[in-house]
């Protein structure tokens, strides 16, 4: 039986296999440089601190690698826990009271908080690497669904939190974020994953902690 490390050294030995795309141009995730995992980071929080931008990039810095740990700093099993996260916070949601109406204000924001930041790390690293490699068809439909990710956000954030419409809707919500990340998580990325080779993969990683450190 295949063991994850045998698909490892395969991706090992293929290495370019994702560098250049369908025209031939090197891809924007091109993966032949060092940069990899929190390095960077380090390297920038060091200079941050001596040019004293100081506590409030330490704290997003902080964060940034918390969560990139406790995933094993790998991609796909940041955006996992990701997801498991949110959905957590939807049920904190439907458990709440018509009358609970500063709850439910608060916990909209909360799950409006991680569902950007979260969305901001796939649209601008995961996804356009899905294209580059040729993978446009899920990247499209995925980047498609997060635009009624930030439709249902709107109709939460403005409807009366008492309303007898707010627990359906936020059902229907919940039920598109869950067969979004389903996809995500079971068919688009270990698929993608595997296509790559252990230093591309750690290159996303890498872009991708910095983009969500912006969010931060
Ligand atoms: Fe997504
Ligand atoms: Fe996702």
């Amino acid at each position: 039986m295949a063991t994850r490390n045998d698909s490892r050294e395969r991706n090992r030995s293929t290495t370019k296999k994702n560098t250049n795309n369908r025209n031939g141009e090197r891809s924007a995730f091109s993966f032949g440089d060092s940069d990899s995992g929190a390095l960077p980071l380090l390297g920038a929080l060091a200079a941050g601190a001596a040019i004293g931008i100081g506590a409030n990039w330490a704290r997003k810095f902080l964060q940034q690698t918390s969560e990139s740990m406790m995933a094993g700093n790998e991609w796909d099993s940041i955006l996992a826990l990701e997801h498991k996260a949110t959905l957590a916070k939807f049920d904190l949601l439907l458990a709440t009271e018509d009358s609970d109406t500063g709850k439910r204000a608060a916990l909209v924001k909360t799950i409006h908080y991680a569902l950007n930041k979260h969305a901001h790390q796939e649209e601008q690293v995961v996804y356009p690497a899905l294209r580059q490699a040729n993978e446009t068809v899920d990247a499209d439909h995925l980047e498609h669904e997060h635009g009624y990710v930030k439709t249902y956000l709107y109709r939460l954030e403005n409807m009366e939190k008492d309303s007898p419409e707010f627990l359906p809707t936020v059902r229907e919500f919940r039920d598109l974020i869950e067969q979004h990340a389903r996809m995500e998580e079971e068919q688009v990325y270990p698929r993608f994953k595997n296509s790559l080779s252990e230093e591309q993969n750690a290159k996303i990683t890498s872009l991708m902690n910095k983009e969500g450190m912006k969010m931060n």
